[in-house]
């Protein structure tokens, strides 16, 4: 079955033709980063007229790179959410639009869920279950007990911000520029990572929920002075702000694996799967070490793409065998697994 993925949740407009959810056979991702990066972060009405403008060269991309027609296609999936709601429409509409003129089904998954799924394409090794799955991204940081494709257990998330965006916020601190996770991980390289004593926070009682917040809080201050705010001037010098970065980026990275090794012993988890943008981080495979199997996203599947939402979206339509009806909606927030 070949499978056209659709993904617009964000700021990158992706395509990508895959068959029987396994073999990927194109994978189009066409990144707005540069036309948002003046502004520090996404701004949702350009990144919806850009999604407008590229949606279909993207996709004749796509087919063309995968070597199939239009006509070949057996289903559409688009991603249907979380993210953002005029960006997630221009996806949803255009591979409604197919369907309907078409005459083929399409399905709505979840992104996040999808970044999960990235994690198990083109593996040599079958992933043992149940697996503790591991969304690192710029809106998600969840532990999740997987019996199977489709079978989902939230046992941990973050109560206040995602990982990447606590990258992001204190890339900005740092004065560094958008996406700030790649921007840090660069910068750490020259800094020393003890030279700051930063914590992740803990939540009470929830031992493996996360809280970013105070730690992003505890940066503004080493870089901006006590009780400033994110608008004051920076108060270290370049050496410093190397240091607060890798000191940082430590900090995160141990509290996410600190969980992640509690939560695949207290749950009998036999392998580990990553997903998100956030795992991209080559600091972050370097230090987690554990005896599970661990199982990373492919190349260009990490950050966001469609051919985990193809993949993802020839399982969906498995087991359901319908269409969705032409009246789906974009879901902005988050989307029970
Ligand atoms: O999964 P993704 O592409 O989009 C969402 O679904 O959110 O993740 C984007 C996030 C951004 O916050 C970005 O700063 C972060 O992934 N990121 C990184 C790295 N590369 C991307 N964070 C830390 N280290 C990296 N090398
Ligand atoms: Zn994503």
């Amino acid at each position: 079955m070949l499978v056209l993925g659709i993904e617009t949740t964000c700021d990158e407009t992706a395509a990508a033709v895959v068959k029987d959810g396994e073999e990927i056979l194109s994978n189009v991702v066409s990144s707005q980063i540069e036309m948002h990066r003046p502004f520090g972060g996404v701004v949702p009405e350009l990144a919806c007229r850009r999604h407008v403008d590229i949606l279909l060269p993207v996709i004749q991309e796509a087919l063309e790179k995968a070597g199939v027609s239009l006509k070949e296609i057996n289903l559409i999936a688009v991603a249907k959410g979380p993210g953002l709601v005029g960006p997630l429409m221009v996806g949803i509409n255009g591979a409604k639009t197919l369907s309907f003129c078409l005459g083929l089904p399409f399905v709505g998954v979840n992104h996040v869920e999808a970044h999960l799924y990235a994690a198990l394409m083109g593996q040599q090794e079958r992933v043992l279950f149940p697996a503790l799955g591991v969304i690192l991204s710029g809106g998600h940081t969840s532990l999740i007990k997987m019996e199977a494709v489709g079978s989902y257990q939230v046992i941990g998330q973050t109560v206040d911000d995602a990982i990447g965006e606590a990258f992001d916020k204190v890339a900005k601190i740092l004065g560094l520029s958008y996406p700030g996770g790649p921007e840090i991980e660069k910068l750490a390289k020259q800094g020393k990572s003890d030279a700051f004593s930063f914590s992740a926070g803990k939540v009470k009682g929830r031992p493996l929920d996360f809280s970013f917040s105070g730690l992003k809080t505890a940066v503004l201050y080493a870089v901006k002075g006590p009780r400033a705010h994110m608008d004051s001037p920076v108060v270290v010098g370049e050496e410093q702000k190397a240091d607060v970065a890798a000191s940082f980026q430590e900090a995160a990275f141990q509290d996410v694996i600190k969980k992640v090794r509690e939560a695949a012993k207290q749950q009998g988890c036999r392998s580990l799967l990553f997903g998100g943008g956030v795992t991209n981080s080559r600091r972050l495979r370097e230090m987690m070490e554990t005896e599970l199997p661990i199982f990373w996203p492919g190349e260009g599947l990490s950050l966001d793409n469609a051919a985990m939402i193809a993949g993802l979206g020839y399982h969906v339509f498995q087991k359901t065998k319908i269409s969705d009806p032409l009246d789906l909606e974009a879901v902005s927030e988050y989307i029970r697994l």
